[in-house]
Formats: C-alpha cells, structure tokens, sequence
C-alpha cells in the first residue's frame, strides 16, 4: 500500500516537473522567437563584417544579468572567448549639446541591435588628465561588443571644450558626430535649472536666471556666462569645421526627440548607415513621466531617470524675448551652415 502511493507521488512530481520545464522553453523560446522576427540585416561594410556564428544581440539581451556584466566591462575570459567580444573605440560619437537631449538620444539609440552604448560619460577628450592616459585607457573604458556592432559614447562637454576636435580628429578623422540641438533659449534655462538643483541640494542659495543671464551694467545678455556661451551653436560648430567637414555630422533635432522621437531616431539610423531597425513598438509614451520611454522587449522596458525632464523655473517673458532676439542671427548662421532649418523664434 505504502509502496504502491510512493510510485503515484512519484509519477504525480514527474508529470509537475515535465509541466515546469515545458512552460520555461515555451517562454525562452517565445522571447527568443520574438527577437528573431525581425532579422538582423547587415550593417555598412565599413563598421566591419558581421561574423557567421555571432549570437543576436536581443537573444542575449534576454539573458540581461549576463549583457549588464557585458555592458560593465565585466565580462569573463571565457565569455569574451566564446561569444568574441571586443572592446572598440566609438565609430560614433554624442557631442553635445548638454541639456539637449543627449542622454535619451545614446539611450534610444541603444535600442538597436548593432548598437552598444557607453554608460558612463568618459570626458577622455575634455579632460587632460584622462586624455594623458593614452588612447588604450579611453578604449578599456568601452563596454564589450560583438564585432559587427558599434560602440557610441555621448560626453556632452566635447561639443564647447577647445581641444577637443583636433583630439578626436587624431584619434579618428572619419569619425561620424551627432550633435543634439533644442530651442538655444529654452536649453540654456534647463542648463541653468541644472546648476540650481545641484546648489539647493547642497542647500546653497543660487542667483535667479534673469540676473545671471543679462548683465545688469548693460542690460544686454550676459555673454560671459556659460548657459548662454553654450547655445551660440554656430560658434561651436565653425571650431569643429576647422577638422571635419560638415558630412561628417548630423544634427539631431532634441526638441522634437521629446514629442515625436521615431523620425529622428530613423534619420540617425540612415546617418550611420544602419538598418532601420527602432520601431514604434520601442518607445511608448509614459503619461507620469511626461514623455517617452523605452521598451527593449516584452520584459525590459524603462524611462530615464528623473533628472531629466526638470520642471523649469519660471522666466521673466522680457528676459526671455532679449535672449531669443540675441541668439537669432545665431541661429540663422546654424541653418546655413548645418542645412537644418528649425522652427526657433
Ligand atoms: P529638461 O530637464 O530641461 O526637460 P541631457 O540628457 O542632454 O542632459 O538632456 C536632458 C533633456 O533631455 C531634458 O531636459 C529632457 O527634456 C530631454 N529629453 C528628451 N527626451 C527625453 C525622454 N524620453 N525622457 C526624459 N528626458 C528627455
């Protein structure tokens, strides 16, 4: 009798654990399956042939503990053997413009397979202490990839910084740019909305934009200060000419990044020569955040941090109006050169 229940337990724990193991393939072979719906096409024979027996990179993103170690540079010896991992220096890099959007844009661009971002901000370029440690150093900060794909770095402050085309031209004079604009005036208040959320954390008194913005002896904007300086776009942009011809960039529109970021996202994927592979199904507007969010597959999706996005204080409208009227000629000067007309006023 007691053998005889023994056995139908037994039958009953095999018939549960064949169940188990079932479901678990179905779903790794579900999300697997998903990632294969789209094929992986190949890239521009200029960012390197693909291999034959590479792993698609969404099959592994499935195994996220495995791509984060990856992304952290953490990989081990025998994962970097097995699935060939390199660490390449940017074939792309985010210039700027802080507060345009640059960190959404290296996000959203990471959604595409033959695509891998650095997470940090490396400063290699901006920074002479790290640019002293040699091109090996900014290369070991880059996170492991496939061969085929493409490493993009975003170090906003490369954009003003004086040095930093003549280095980035030494260290690759084909290198593709992508600059990320938003409207001068609203980019310099969400710049100066930065500095003062860093001064109250600390809680530190902070002056108010307005006095920071126009000079009080003149009563004309404050070209001295930095928030300002910062949008004169086309000033910027006449330094990297010197180096690279204008081909060489693209200007990615941040304002419309935030409202409709599909397009601009496909104008990048031509830019870089890469088949278009971010679709709808990647970005779904989150109305808490306020804006659009990223979804890498049916179980990992996320919005960016709560820095960005910072509710902007309010501005005085005539302070407002001076500084839309300065940086207008500007403006005009970054259309011509850039053949990108924006609708700024
Ligand atoms: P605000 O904080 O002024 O709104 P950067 O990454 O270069 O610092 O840029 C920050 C800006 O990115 C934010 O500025 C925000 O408006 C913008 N942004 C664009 N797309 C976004 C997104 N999907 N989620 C959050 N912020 C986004």
């Amino acid at each position: 009798m007691l053998f005889k229940q023994q056995a139908l337990l037994r039958q009953k724990l095999i018939v549960l654990g064949s169940l188990a193991i079932g479901s678990l393939l179905y779903l790794v072979a579900r999300v697997g399956s998903l990632d294969r719906l789209q094929p992986l096409c190949p890239i521009d024979s200029r960012f390197g042939p693909r291999s034959q027996d590479e792993i698609p990179l969404r099959a592994l993103q499935f195994k996220r503990g495995l791509l984060h170690e990856f992304r952290k540079g953490n990989a081990t010896k025998e994962q970097i053997r097995l699935h060939n991992l390199v660490q390449q220096l940017p074939k792309a890099i985010i210039i700027g413009v802080r507060k345009g959007g640059t960190r959404a844009l290296l996000e959203m661009l990471n959604l595409h397979p033959s695509v891998v971002k650095a997470s940090q901000e490396i400063h290699f370029f901006d920074n002479d202490e790290n640019y002293a440690k040699g091109i090996e150093w900014y290369r070991k900060k880059m996170p492991f990839s496939y061969p085929h794909q493409i490493t993009i770095e975003k170090s906003p402050a490369y954009f003003i910084t004086e040095e930093v085309p003549e280095r980035i031209y030494k260290m690759n004079s084909s290198i593709k740019l992508l600059i990320i604009v938003r409207e001068p005036t609203t980019r310099a208040i969400s710049d100066y909305t930065q500095v003062l959320e860093g001064k109250e954390r600390k809680n530190k008194t902070y002056y108010k934009f307005e006095k920071l913005a126009i000079d009080p002896n003149t009563c004309e904007v404050n070209t001295k200060y930095k928030a300002v300086r910062t949008s004169i776009y086309t000033k910027h942009l006449e330094r990297w000419l010197k180096y690279f011809p204008i081909e060489q960039f693209h200007i990615v529109d941040g304002d419309r990044l935030i409202t409709e970021p599909l397009p601009e996202l496909q104008l990048v994927e031509k830019f870089l020569n890469l088949p278009p592979r971010i679709s709808q199904y990647n970005l779904y507007f989150n109305a808490t955040r306020g804006f659009y969010c990223l979804r890498f597959n049916i179980v990992f999706n996320k919005c960016l941090a709560g820095s960005k996005g910072r509710i902007h204080p309010e501005v005085d409208t005539s302070v407002i109006t001076k500084l839309r009227k300065f940086f207008h000629p500007f403006n005009q000067k970054f259309y011509q050169i850039t053949g990108r007309t924006f609708n700024w006023p």
